[in-house]
């Protein structure tokens, strides 16, 4: 078993580096060369990452490694290939036509890949499967890059796309990791936690990443972390907006514009309701009341209170008697 293990690892370890062989240095690569200079991947970003490409054929990978000498039943437990049963069993590459990016454990070896689609022929996005070395709720990208500028800076930017830590990543800032292609899990926020106190989440604007953003926010605050959230402008990634307006203007407008927690819940809440009608604007605020009233801190609740009487120009007064009345309810 732990033969079997290695011989898996020296496979993924050796598809890593023949894909990017063939990115960096052959005719099959040209497409996907021509890829990443279009979204702004620098040569020495593609060598830092081991970024590859799998070329669009059933068997490219699956020779070379039966070369090699990998039989198929392991390469296909390393979740390099896959199979088909039609009479016979067939086997084929898992990855074609795909800019491949290694996923590594906490010690920096290969154990998964995410392939980007080049073309228009299936998912835009294709993960590693499950297998007994890689467990995507158990592993992040890019941690073992970013573990210790996190721990020196006390910090670490949590992003959905292994793109958008690339981005960041070449623009300077180091403290960047990701999910898997899934929400984040207990075990991610274990992990984030071991590490540093203090996460920025900084997920896609749109109403997947923002109502992602909301999981991981109360995930992370539950295992002890301070939070914030990020606010990307409408229709703009991380890696958008850093290609388009740089590092330095992501960590000053965006980075330091971050809203803690309660903020954050608030402004989500906002988005849910019509606040020009009447009704609605009183069913938020009761919900207001319901975020602010389980706030630990009685100066916090305090703090949120004031800024909602402002806000919507009530008194303090009527908020406070509306949070007692909502406390006898909740008894
Ligand atoms: N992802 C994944 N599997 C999917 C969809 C997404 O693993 N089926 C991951 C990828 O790492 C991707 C990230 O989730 O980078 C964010 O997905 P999305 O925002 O949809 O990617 P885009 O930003 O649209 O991808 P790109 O910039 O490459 O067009
Ligand atoms: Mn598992
Ligand atoms: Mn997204
Ligand atoms: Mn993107
Ligand atoms: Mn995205």
């Amino acid at each position: 078993k732990e033969d079997e293990r290695q011989q898996m690892r020296n496979a993924l370890d050796l598809a890593a580096k023949l894909y990017h062989y063939v990115l960096t240095s052959t005719e099959f690569g040209k497409r996907a060369r021509r890829y990443v200079q279009e979204r702004r991947i620098l040569p020495e970003t593609v060598k830092e990452f081991q970024i590859g490409y799998a070329p669009d054929s059933y068997e490219f990978l699956l020779s070379f490694m039966k070369k090699r000498g990998f039989d198929e039943e392991l390469l296909e437990k390393a979740g390099l290939i896959a199979s088909r049963e039609t009479g016979s069993k067939r086997y084929f590459d898992r990855f074609r036509d795909r800019v491949m990016f290694p996923i590594h454990d906490s010690q920096g070896r290969v154990i998964g890949f995410g392939g980007r689609l080049i073309g228009d022929m299936g998912p835009k996005y294709l993960n590693s499967p499950e297998t007994s070395l890689f467990h995507k709720g158990h592993h992040l990208f890019n941690l073992h890059r970013a573990r210790s500028p996190i721990r020196k800076e006390q910090q670490a930017i949590l992003f959905e796309g292994t793109i958008d830590v690339i981005a960041a990543w070449q623009a300077g800032i180091q403290t960047v990791i990701a999910t898997l292609g899934t929400a984040l899990t207990e075990e991610q926020a274990r992990l984030i936690k071991r590490n540093t106190d203090t996460v920025i989440i900084c997920y896609d604007a749109d109403q997947a990443g923002q109502s992602a953003a909301l999981k991981a926010l109360d995930l992370l605050k539950n295992q002890g972390c301070t939070v914030k959230v990020a606010q990307m402008p409408a229709g703009l990634d991380p890696d958008d907006y850093i290609r388009r307006y740089g590092g330095e203007a992501f960590k000053e407008e965006i980075l330091a514009g971050a809203l803690p927690y309660t903020s954050f819940k608030l402004e989500s809440l906002k988005k849910v309701y019509n606040l020009q009608d009447e009704d609605q604007r009183m069913k938020y605020l009761t919900e207001a009341i319901d975020v602010i009233t389980d706030l630990p801190l009685a100066i916090e609740q305090d703090h949120y209170l004031r800024r909602l009487a402002e806000e919507f120009r009530l008194s303090l007064d009527a908020l406070k008697e509306e949070q007692r009345k909502w406390k006898i309810r909740k008894k």
